[in-house]
Protein backbone atom coordinates (compact mmCIF):
# COMPACT_ATOMS: atom_id res chain seq x y z
CA UNK A 1 0.00 0.00 0.00
CA UNK A 2 0.99 3.44 -0.54
CA UNK A 3 1.76 5.75 2.32
CA UNK A 4 4.57 7.46 1.44
CA UNK A 5 4.33 11.46 1.40
CA UNK A 6 7.00 13.02 -0.99
CA UNK A 7 7.90 16.69 -0.02
CA UNK A 8 9.41 19.14 -2.97
CA UNK A 9 11.22 22.16 -0.77
CA UNK A 10 12.15 20.07 1.80
CA UNK A 11 15.25 21.87 2.50
CA UNK A 12 13.41 25.47 2.98
CA UNK A 13 11.71 26.81 5.91
CA UNK A 14 8.14 25.46 5.11
CA UNK A 15 9.19 22.45 3.82
CA UNK A 16 11.70 21.56 6.55
CA UNK A 17 8.53 22.32 9.38
CA UNK A 18 6.51 20.14 6.97
CA UNK A 19 8.86 17.04 7.10
CA UNK A 20 9.30 17.51 10.73
CA UNK A 21 5.56 17.66 11.98
CA UNK A 22 5.17 14.00 9.15
CA UNK A 23 7.77 12.48 10.18
CA UNK A 24 6.70 12.89 14.28
CA UNK A 25 3.47 11.56 13.40
CA UNK A 26 5.15 8.32 12.11
CA UNK A 27 4.14 9.27 8.16
CA UNK A 28 6.89 8.20 6.23
CA UNK A 29 8.48 11.09 4.86
CA UNK A 30 10.50 11.52 1.06
CA UNK A 31 12.13 15.02 0.73
CA UNK A 32 13.47 15.82 -2.52
CA UNK A 33 17.12 17.26 -1.66
CA UNK A 34 19.69 18.87 -3.81
CA UNK A 35 23.75 18.71 -4.25
CA UNK A 36 23.89 21.67 -3.44
CA UNK A 37 21.25 21.56 -0.30
CA UNK A 38 22.44 23.39 2.78
CA UNK A 39 24.12 19.75 4.18
CA UNK A 40 23.32 20.64 8.07
CA UNK A 41 19.30 20.58 6.89
CA UNK A 42 19.90 17.28 4.60
CA UNK A 43 21.59 15.80 8.03
CA UNK A 44 18.58 17.34 10.19
CA UNK A 45 15.89 16.17 7.87
CA UNK A 46 17.77 12.31 7.72
CA UNK A 47 18.10 12.28 11.84
CA UNK A 48 14.19 12.97 12.06
CA UNK A 49 13.41 9.91 9.88
CA UNK A 50 13.19 11.40 6.76
CA UNK A 51 14.76 9.93 3.50
CA UNK A 52 16.37 12.16 1.37
CA UNK A 53 16.09 11.43 -2.82
CA UNK A 54 18.55 13.75 -4.97
CA UNK A 55 16.19 15.41 -7.66
CA UNK A 56 15.57 18.75 -9.35
CA UNK A 57 12.53 20.68 -10.56
CA UNK A 58 14.35 21.26 -13.92
CA UNK A 59 14.99 17.74 -14.21
CA UNK A 60 11.83 15.67 -14.82
CA UNK A 61 12.82 11.97 -14.70
CA UNK A 62 13.98 12.72 -10.93
CA UNK A 63 10.86 13.95 -10.47
CA UNK A 64 9.06 10.96 -11.83
CA UNK A 65 11.44 8.71 -9.26
CA UNK A 66 10.89 10.78 -6.36
CA UNK A 67 7.06 10.62 -6.87
CA UNK A 68 7.37 6.75 -7.31
CA UNK A 69 5.28 4.88 -5.12
CA UNK A 70 3.94 8.03 -3.11
CA UNK A 71 0.68 8.32 -2.07
CA UNK A 72 0.91 12.53 -1.42
CA UNK A 73 3.21 15.32 -2.88
CA UNK A 74 3.40 18.39 -0.80
CA UNK A 75 5.57 21.10 -2.87
CA UNK A 76 6.82 24.09 -1.28
CA UNK A 77 9.96 24.75 -3.56
CA UNK A 78 10.32 28.16 -4.88
CA UNK A 79 13.46 29.87 -6.63
CA UNK A 80 12.89 32.97 -5.09
CA UNK A 81 15.05 32.91 -2.14
CA UNK A 82 17.19 29.64 -3.09
CA UNK A 83 18.66 29.71 -6.57
CA UNK A 84 21.19 27.57 -7.78
CA UNK A 85 22.35 28.26 -11.69
CA UNK A 86 19.61 27.64 -13.86
CA UNK A 87 16.80 28.76 -11.39
CA UNK A 88 14.70 31.13 -12.07
CA UNK A 89 10.55 31.91 -11.31
CA UNK A 90 10.14 30.41 -15.37
CA UNK A 91 12.70 27.10 -14.87
CA UNK A 92 11.52 26.57 -11.66
CA UNK A 93 8.26 28.20 -10.29
CA UNK A 94 6.53 27.61 -13.53
CA UNK A 95 8.06 24.64 -15.63
CA UNK A 96 9.59 22.72 -12.46
CA UNK A 97 6.05 22.64 -10.41
CA UNK A 98 3.89 21.89 -13.53
CA UNK A 99 6.82 18.94 -14.67
CA UNK A 100 6.02 17.68 -10.66
CA UNK A 101 2.59 17.74 -11.66
CA UNK A 102 2.71 15.95 -13.89
CA UNK A 103 4.93 13.27 -12.67
CA UNK A 104 2.80 12.89 -10.04
CA UNK A 105 -0.41 12.09 -12.22
CA UNK A 106 1.87 9.72 -14.33
CA UNK A 107 2.84 7.90 -10.88
CA UNK A 108 -0.34 7.71 -9.58
CA UNK A 109 -0.16 9.80 -6.81
CA UNK A 110 -3.48 10.50 -4.98
CA UNK A 111 -3.20 13.91 -3.30
CA UNK A 112 -1.04 17.12 -4.35
CA UNK A 113 -0.76 19.56 -1.89
CA UNK A 114 0.50 23.34 -3.62
CA UNK A 115 1.77 25.90 -1.46
CA UNK A 116 0.69 29.07 -3.72
CA UNK A 117 0.07 32.60 -2.22
CA UNK A 118 -3.45 34.35 -1.60
CA UNK A 119 -4.41 36.66 -4.64
CA UNK A 120 -2.33 40.33 -4.86
CA UNK A 121 -2.63 43.20 -6.78
CA UNK A 122 -1.02 43.30 -10.31
CA UNK A 123 0.56 41.06 -12.71
CA UNK A 124 4.03 39.92 -12.19
CA UNK A 125 5.84 37.01 -12.54
CA UNK A 126 5.55 34.88 -9.48
CA UNK A 127 2.15 35.66 -9.29
CA UNK A 128 1.10 34.56 -12.96
CA UNK A 129 3.32 31.11 -12.49
CA UNK A 130 1.70 30.29 -9.17
CA UNK A 131 -1.44 30.57 -11.12
CA UNK A 132 -0.53 28.92 -14.46
CA UNK A 133 0.45 25.89 -12.06
CA UNK A 134 -2.75 26.13 -9.79
CA UNK A 135 -4.85 25.83 -13.16
CA UNK A 136 -2.14 23.20 -14.07
CA UNK A 137 -2.96 20.87 -10.67
CA UNK A 138 -6.73 21.47 -11.56
CA UNK A 139 -6.96 20.21 -14.59
CA UNK A 140 -4.33 16.99 -14.05
CA UNK A 141 -6.70 14.76 -13.17
CA UNK A 142 -5.48 13.44 -10.30
CA UNK A 143 -7.37 11.79 -7.69
CA UNK A 144 -7.36 15.19 -5.00
CA UNK A 145 -4.77 18.51 -4.84
CA UNK A 146 -5.68 21.13 -2.06
CA UNK A 147 -4.29 24.57 -2.62
CA UNK A 148 -3.06 26.48 -0.17
CA UNK A 149 -2.90 30.20 -0.56
CA UNK A 150 -0.68 31.73 2.28
CA UNK A 151 -0.36 35.34 3.11
CA UNK A 152 3.30 36.76 4.23
CA UNK A 153 4.78 34.89 6.52
CA UNK A 154 5.77 35.99 9.70
CA UNK A 155 9.11 34.77 10.11
CA UNK A 156 10.04 36.30 6.38
CA UNK A 157 8.26 39.55 6.33
CA UNK A 158 8.79 40.72 9.88
CA UNK A 159 12.30 39.71 10.46
CA UNK A 160 15.63 42.01 9.99
CA UNK A 161 15.81 39.80 7.01
CA UNK A 162 13.54 42.51 5.23
CA UNK A 163 14.02 45.64 7.29
CA UNK A 164 11.65 44.64 10.00
CA UNK A 165 14.74 44.98 12.09
CA UNK A 166 13.61 44.33 15.98
CA UNK A 167 17.40 43.80 17.15
CA UNK A 168 17.72 47.21 16.18
CA UNK A 169 14.47 48.86 16.88
CA UNK A 170 14.44 49.92 13.13
CA UNK A 171 11.70 49.41 10.45
CA UNK A 172 11.74 49.90 6.83
CA UNK A 173 8.10 50.86 6.10
CA UNK A 174 6.19 50.20 2.93
CA UNK A 175 4.01 53.21 1.94
CA UNK A 176 2.20 54.62 4.85
CA UNK A 177 2.32 51.68 7.22
CA UNK A 178 -1.22 51.40 6.98
CA UNK A 179 -2.02 48.32 5.04
CA UNK A 180 -3.52 45.44 7.01
CA UNK A 181 -2.23 41.93 6.11
CA UNK A 182 -2.91 38.33 8.06
CA UNK A 183 0.30 37.88 8.51
CA UNK A 184 0.89 34.02 9.07
CA UNK A 185 3.66 31.74 10.87
CA UNK A 186 5.63 29.44 9.10
CA UNK A 187 4.60 26.68 11.37
CA UNK A 188 1.38 27.02 10.84
CA UNK A 189 1.21 27.03 7.23
CA UNK A 190 3.06 23.53 7.87
CA UNK A 191 0.20 22.68 10.16
CA UNK A 192 -2.27 23.38 7.56
CA UNK A 193 -0.39 21.57 4.98
CA UNK A 194 0.04 18.49 6.70
CA UNK A 195 -3.61 18.70 7.81
CA UNK A 196 -4.81 19.18 4.50
CA UNK A 197 -3.70 15.58 3.66
CA UNK A 198 -6.44 13.40 6.31
CA UNK A 199 -9.44 16.86 6.11
CA UNK A 200 -11.58 15.65 2.84
CA UNK A 201 -13.28 19.17 3.61
CA UNK A 202 -9.56 20.33 2.20
CA UNK A 203 -9.87 18.13 -0.81
CA UNK A 204 -10.29 19.66 -4.17
CA UNK A 205 -10.04 22.81 -3.00
CA UNK A 206 -8.49 26.19 -3.14
CA UNK A 207 -7.93 27.82 0.47
CA UNK A 208 -6.90 31.14 1.60
CA UNK A 209 -4.07 30.98 5.12
CA UNK A 210 -3.80 33.60 7.26
CA UNK A 211 -3.59 35.03 11.14
CA UNK A 212 -7.17 35.74 12.00
CA UNK A 213 -6.04 39.55 13.16
CA UNK A 214 -5.70 41.83 9.72
CA UNK A 215 -2.66 44.10 11.04
CA UNK A 216 -0.65 47.25 9.50
CA UNK A 217 2.65 47.11 9.33
CA UNK A 218 2.61 49.99 12.36
CA UNK A 219 -0.34 47.61 14.19
CA UNK A 220 2.85 45.64 14.49
CA UNK A 221 5.91 47.90 15.52
CA UNK A 222 3.53 49.25 18.03
CA UNK A 223 2.84 45.91 19.37
CA UNK A 224 6.83 45.29 19.85
CA UNK A 225 7.29 49.19 21.59
CA UNK A 226 4.12 47.95 24.24
CA UNK A 227 5.73 43.99 24.34
CA UNK A 228 9.72 45.67 24.55
CA UNK A 229 9.11 49.18 26.11
CA UNK A 230 11.96 50.54 23.09
CA UNK A 231 10.69 53.41 20.71
CA UNK A 232 11.37 52.11 16.76
CA UNK A 233 12.67 54.33 14.32
CA UNK A 234 10.77 54.20 11.15
CA UNK A 235 12.05 54.60 7.45
CA UNK A 236 9.77 54.63 4.86
CA UNK A 237 9.23 53.49 0.95
CA UNK A 238 6.64 55.58 -0.75
CA UNK A 239 3.68 54.17 -2.10
CA UNK A 240 5.61 56.08 -5.73
CA UNK A 241 8.49 54.48 -4.87
CA UNK A 242 7.93 51.15 -4.71
CA UNK A 243 5.17 51.40 -8.36
CA UNK A 244 8.17 52.98 -9.64
CA UNK A 245 10.70 50.15 -8.91
CA UNK A 246 8.27 47.40 -9.81
CA UNK A 247 7.96 49.05 -13.21
CA UNK A 248 10.86 49.57 -13.89
CA UNK A 249 12.96 46.25 -12.47
CA UNK A 250 15.40 44.71 -14.84
CA UNK A 251 14.41 41.03 -14.33
CA UNK A 252 11.85 38.83 -13.75
CA UNK A 253 12.96 38.08 -9.52
CA UNK A 254 13.36 41.99 -9.09
CA UNK A 255 9.87 42.95 -10.63
CA UNK A 256 8.07 40.10 -8.58
CA UNK A 257 10.05 41.32 -5.02
CA UNK A 258 9.02 45.05 -5.64
CA UNK A 259 5.30 43.85 -6.41
CA UNK A 260 5.52 42.10 -3.11
CA UNK A 261 6.46 44.54 -0.95
CA UNK A 262 4.10 47.09 -2.83
CA UNK A 263 1.31 44.93 -1.39
CA UNK A 264 2.34 45.68 1.91
CA UNK A 265 2.18 49.01 1.31
CA UNK A 266 -1.59 48.33 -0.25
CA UNK A 267 -2.41 45.58 2.15
CA UNK A 268 -4.06 43.00 0.85
CA UNK A 269 -6.49 41.15 4.42
CA UNK A 270 -8.17 38.36 3.62
CA UNK A 271 -10.97 35.99 4.89
CA UNK A 272 -9.14 33.03 6.70
CA UNK A 273 -12.51 31.72 8.10
CA UNK A 274 -12.66 28.88 5.43
CA UNK A 275 -9.59 26.97 5.70
CA UNK A 276 -10.03 27.53 9.64
CA UNK A 277 -13.28 25.09 9.48
CA UNK A 278 -12.14 23.01 6.42
CA UNK A 279 -8.83 22.15 8.50
CA UNK A 280 -10.39 22.14 11.71
CA UNK A 281 -7.37 24.67 13.11
CA UNK A 282 -6.55 27.58 13.99
CA UNK A 283 -3.80 30.14 13.54
CA UNK A 284 -1.25 31.24 15.97
CA UNK A 285 -1.58 35.40 17.38
CA UNK A 286 0.62 37.79 16.05
CA UNK A 287 1.19 39.01 19.23
CA UNK A 288 2.68 35.43 20.75
CA UNK A 289 5.62 35.89 17.62
CA UNK A 290 6.04 39.44 19.20
CA UNK A 291 6.00 37.98 22.53
CA UNK A 292 8.45 35.14 21.83
CA UNK A 293 11.01 37.39 19.98
CA UNK A 294 11.38 39.61 22.35
CA UNK A 295 11.89 37.42 25.06
CA UNK A 296 14.90 36.20 23.27
CA UNK A 297 16.10 39.34 22.32
CA UNK A 298 16.20 40.44 25.48
CA UNK A 299 17.64 36.47 26.70
CA UNK A 300 20.47 36.93 24.32
CA UNK A 301 21.29 40.61 25.71
CA UNK A 302 21.66 39.45 29.32
CA UNK A 303 23.76 36.62 27.64
CA UNK A 304 26.44 38.86 26.20
CA UNK A 305 26.31 40.87 29.21
CA UNK A 306 27.49 38.36 31.55
CA UNK A 307 30.11 37.49 28.84
N1 LIG B 1 7.78 34.05 2.18
C1 LIG B 1 6.49 34.33 2.20
O1 LIG B 1 6.05 35.30 2.81
C2 LIG B 1 5.52 33.44 1.46
C3 LIG B 1 4.17 33.76 1.48
C4 LIG B 1 3.26 32.94 0.83
C5 LIG B 1 3.70 31.83 0.15
N2 LIG B 1 5.03 31.55 0.12
C6 LIG B 1 5.46 30.34 -0.61
O2 LIG B 1 5.88 29.39 0.37
C7 LIG B 1 6.76 28.47 -0.25
C8 LIG B 1 7.87 28.09 0.71
O3 LIG B 1 8.65 29.20 1.03
P1 LIG B 1 10.00 29.02 1.89
O4 LIG B 1 10.17 30.27 2.67
O5 LIG B 1 9.99 27.71 2.59
O6 LIG B 1 11.09 28.99 0.72
P2 LIG B 1 12.66 28.69 0.85
O7 LIG B 1 13.05 28.61 2.30
O8 LIG B 1 13.37 29.64 -0.03
O9 LIG B 1 12.78 27.20 0.26
C9 LIG B 1 12.77 26.97 -1.11
C10 LIG B 1 12.94 25.49 -1.36
O10 LIG B 1 12.82 25.27 -2.78
C11 LIG B 1 13.89 24.44 -3.17
N3 LIG B 1 14.23 24.64 -4.57
C12 LIG B 1 14.58 25.79 -5.20
N4 LIG B 1 14.88 25.53 -6.48
C13 LIG B 1 14.71 24.19 -6.66
C14 LIG B 1 14.90 23.32 -7.76
N5 LIG B 1 15.35 23.75 -8.95
N6 LIG B 1 14.63 22.01 -7.60
C15 LIG B 1 14.23 21.53 -6.39
N7 LIG B 1 14.05 22.30 -5.31
C16 LIG B 1 14.30 23.63 -5.44
C17 LIG B 1 15.04 24.80 -2.25
O11 LIG B 1 15.99 23.76 -2.27
P3 LIG B 1 17.58 24.01 -1.98
O12 LIG B 1 17.73 24.10 -0.50
O13 LIG B 1 18.21 22.80 -2.55
O14 LIG B 1 17.96 25.28 -2.68
C18 LIG B 1 14.30 24.92 -0.93
O15 LIG B 1 14.09 23.64 -0.37
C19 LIG B 1 7.20 29.09 -1.57
O16 LIG B 1 6.56 28.40 -2.62
C20 LIG B 1 6.68 30.52 -1.49
O17 LIG B 1 6.31 31.03 -2.75
C21 LIG B 1 5.95 32.32 0.76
Amino acid sequence: MRHVTTVVGATGLLGSAICEQLAATGVPVRALVRPTSEPATVERLARSGVEPRQGDLKDPASLEAACEGARAVISTASSTLSRQEGDSIQSVDLNGQRALVKAAQRAGVEHFVFISFAPLQGRFPLQDAKRAVEEALMGSGLPRYTILQPTYFTEVWLSPALGFDYRNARARIFGTGHGRLNWISVEDVARFSVRALTSPRAWNRVLELGGEEALSQLDVVRLFEQASGRTWTLEHMSEQELREQSLGASDSLQRSFATLMLNVALGAPIDPRPAMEALSLRPSRLRDYVARVVAEQSLSSRESQLR
